[in-house]
């Protein structure tokens, strides 16, 4: 049985990833710096329309070093959505800063407008962390509004989100800064990797310090400020190089994965795709879907009956104030409600095969597995 997979890693047809992997070993520059690095990151400033860019070595280093560039320090308190992964969330901890986390809403599963007003009457936050899910955009028309009222910086976590196009804008360039992640799952891969992305060049310039162990300018070594060896290798910035040149054929894919899943779906009562966005030109990055609640089928049903015939799905985010390391953090709900948005899309949530080298026959077989199901 051919194996299916959620997301994997897609090289261009053309190869560019392995000319450019070629070219650094055949200039040597086998290091942290070099002509791939540089043309990556300005192939993606270009591609996104921000001002300056600097390549590092995971998402998670470019929002552990966003945030420091916002000035977050030991017990500053640093808004961020409850719903996401771990890495969103980690970077805070790495600060000793102390993380509040904030509901989402149903319209778009990221972060509640309403929950992060709520939040603002009860304390000062340094900085606000909005992640985009699944490459849909958080409602950043009004979660902006609210932090300029505030005058709080905002960081980005679009590491899901690349290529996202929300009322005319891309994610990652809403924010003060945005961070990228070229992890291997995500819609292009530098097999591990990340990128900070700012209209302030002094905030990627300092992390672009920062990532090389802070080296003051001396002939000798010296240092001022901890330091990270947090820089991208030229080798892999090649393969981001190649990446970036598909990324529009990768979205033009991911939309054709999530339309057949919705189309074939719309029979099936019980299921509900994840909302799209008006004014908004998702990235699709995993096609997501949601069981009503009175559904007999659940997520863990799909997922093993999937399992079983080699194919990878995967339950939703687990909520960040459900986790054992996290749940001493204050959280902040939409409303009343005993359960909160976050833990009932966790609850019914699946996240369906997504990976852009899936033929029509590979769809099909995922769809015709889970239709069976609701027969039975
Ligand atoms: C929402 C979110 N934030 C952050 C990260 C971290 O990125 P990386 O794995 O490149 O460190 C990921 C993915 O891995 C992610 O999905």
């Amino acid at each position: 049985m051919k194996k299916i997979y959620l997301a994997s890693p897609h090289m261009s047809n053309e190869k560019y990833e392995e000319k450019y992997v070629k070219e650094a070993f055949d200039t040597n520059w086998l290091s942290t710096v070099g002509e791939n690095i540089n043309k990556f990151e300005e192939s993606v400033r270009e591609y996104l329309n921000v001002e300056s860019s600097v390549a590092l070595a995971s998402g998670t280093s470019s929002i552990h070093l966003g945030l420091k560039a916002l000035g977050v320090k030991k017990d500053d308190v640093v808004f961020v959505s409850d719903l996401t992964f771990s890495a969103s969330v980690n970077p805070i901890i790495y600060e000793n800063a102390t993380p509040v986390f904030i509901d989402s809403e149903y319209a778009t599963w990221n972060m509640c407008p309403k929950a992060l007003e709520k939040a603002f009457e009860k304390y000062t936050p340094k900085a606000v962390i909005v992640v985009h899910l699944y490459g849909r955009a958080a409602n950043m028309e009004e979660i902006v509004e609210i932090c300029e009222k505030h005058n709080v910086p905002i960081l980005e976590d679009a590491a899901e989100g690349l290529g996202t196009i929300y009322k005319g804008k891309f994610l990652g360039t809403y924010g003060k800064c945005g961070a990228l992640s070229f992890n291997g799952n995500k819609i292009i891969t530098t097999t591990g990797g990340g990128m900070l992305v700012s209209n302030d060049k002094s905030i990627t310039e300092k992390a672009r310090f920062w990532s090389t162990q802070s080296k003051d300018p001396a002939r000798h070594y010296q240092h001022s400020e901890i330091g990270y060896n947090y820089r991208m290798s030229n080798v892999l910035a090649g393969i981001g190089r190649g990446q970036i040149k598909v990324l529009e054929e990768r979205i033009a894919k991911k939309k054709e994965i999530f339309d057949t899943y919705k189309k074939a779906f719309e029979s099936i009562e019980e299921i509900e795709m994840m909302p799209e966005g008006e004014e908004e030109r998702s990235n699709y990055w995993l096609s997501t879907m949601t069981l009503k609640e009175d559904s007999k089928i659940k997520p863990l049903d799909i997922i093993e009956t999937l399992e079983k015939e080699n194919i990878e799905s995967r339950p939703v985010w687990k909520p960040m104030h459900l986790q054992p390391i996290f749940e001493k953090y204050d959280f902040i709900k939409k409303d009343d409600k005993k359960i909160s948005v976050g833990e009932d899309l966790f609850n019914r949530g699946v996240c369906l095969p997504s990976d852009t080298k899936m033929t029509n026959d590979d769809i099909e077989r995922v769809i015709n597995i889970i239709k069976k199901l609701f027969k039975n």
